[in-house]
């Protein structure tokens, strides 16, 4: 019988979430370098790390600001001193007395808004509470999830009623090309960066050319974001998956295997040679049930993960999550499974498909470099 290999990663439990510093460091590089070419500012969304420490290690995150997809994220990172954030969710009307005490705090939270409804609630609120909301239009340049097309009617009145107040402001506009996900090749996914960049642009214009103000023009999404041609006439952008970047953004072009810096730690729990499976003690609860990947065919496929050993170097070819239990993990390899090289007990590494889903399950980051186990480093996993 064979045994596992002793690692460093031995004295933590398992499922864990592990943080590599080096391609960490290596993704927030890459991004501050392309938004300082593209000539724009970097406004990273933090909804993939929800995490302080990885904001602090964002040059932009302190220099620009945050953009949030929950009140937990925007109360969380203002109490840890981010206090220029776009809140980029429409808000519920019962959360704004929170939103308000952010901003009497001295946060410059902004709001997100597509429609009068939403914009008289704010407005309400902020007469109410004897303060000003600053409120960013949400442009639709093609998702159709929400915001308004820039052609829209109603965008320069729903822009005059924001600038007039009281109780808000007019801050700008703002998209998020997330049908650059359906993309299947790199100048797909440009045609999408230029229709989002051109969609509010436009609506920019015709604010303006209303006579109202419009300062912060915003895009992005991580594929956008990485192979937009130009951004002229955008102020900044946002991405958010880059920080860790995942399966799907391998799947899309947009990084490399070897670039992916958070992964499952997991431990091999069971064999059923009858069937060629492996089990592992990472199932849905830790992975999540993302199947993205399946959408980019049976190349780009990967269940739910791909498998690395502890080293977090060593892709074990051909082996993949196909099945995941509340608990149980199970891998099955194109070619069968080796399983005097998988003993019980084996540590293994799962590269998730979608990297904001599968740290959700977690509290925590265990840092490491390379072989060995670093820093922990807190994350907010609840959103309310
Ligand atoms: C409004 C908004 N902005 C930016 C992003 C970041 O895009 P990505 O997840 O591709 O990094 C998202 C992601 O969902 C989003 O919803």
């Amino acid at each position: 019988m064979t045994h596992p290999v002793e690692t460093a990663f031995d004295r933590l439990d398992t499922p864990c979430l592990l943080l590599d510093r080096g391609r960490l460091a290596a993704n927030l590089e890459r991004m501050e370098t392309r938004a300082a070419g593209l000539g724009v500012a970097l406004r990273p969304h933090l909804k993939t790390a929800k995490s302080a420490e990885v904001a602090a290690a964002i040059p932009s995150a302190r220099s620009h600001g945050i953009t949030v997809s929950t009140v937990k994220e925007a109360e969380y990172f203002a109490g840890r001193g981010f206090a220029d954030q776009l809140y980029a969710v429409a808000t519920a009307p019962g959360r704004l007395g929170r939103l308000a005490a952010l901003v009497r705090a001295g946060t410059r939270v902004r709001l997100a808004a597509d429609n009068l409804a939403a914009v008289e609630a704010i407005a309400a609120a902020g007469r109410r509470e004897g303060l000003v909301f600053e409120v960013l239009l949400e442009i639709d340049s093609g998702e159709h999830r929400c915001g308004l097309p820039a052609e829209a009617a109603e965008l320069v009145e729903l822009g005059a009623r924001l600038a007039a107040g009281p109780g808000t402001r007019l801050g700008g506009v703002f998209t998020h090309a997330g049908h650059s996900y359906g993309c299947r090749s790199i100048g797909a996914i440009r045609a999408v960066a230029e229709a989002e960049r051109a969609a509010v642009v436009h609506a920019r214009d015709r604010l303006r050319a209303a006579g109202l103000p419009c300062g912060i023009v915003s895009v992005g999404s991580t594929p956008t974001a990485t192979f937009a041609a130009g951004l002229e006439g955008v102020t900044e952008i946002r991405a958010g998956v880059y920080v860790f970047q995942d399966l799907f953004q391998v799947g899309l072009g947009v990084c490399r295997i070897e670039d992916i810096a958070a992964t499952v730690l997991t431990t091999v729990i069971g064999h059923q040679r009858r069937h060629g499976r492996v089990l592992v003690d990472a199932g849905g609860l830790a992975l999540s049930k993302d199947r993205s990947t399946a959408a980019l065919g049976p190349d780009g496929d990967c269940g739910y993960g791909l498998v690395l050993a502890a080293d977090g170097e060593t892709l074990l070819p051909g082996l993949r999550v196909v099945d995941a239990y509340q608990e149980h993990g199970v891998l099955e390899g194109r070619d069968g499974i080796d399983f005097e090289r998988l003993p019980i007990g084996t540590r293994l590494r799962i590269l998730p498909n979608h990297a904001c889903m599968t740290c959700s399950a977690f509290d925590r980051y265990h840092l490491v470099d390379g072989m060995q186990p670093g820093a922990v480093w807190p994350r907010i996993h609840e959103w309310v």
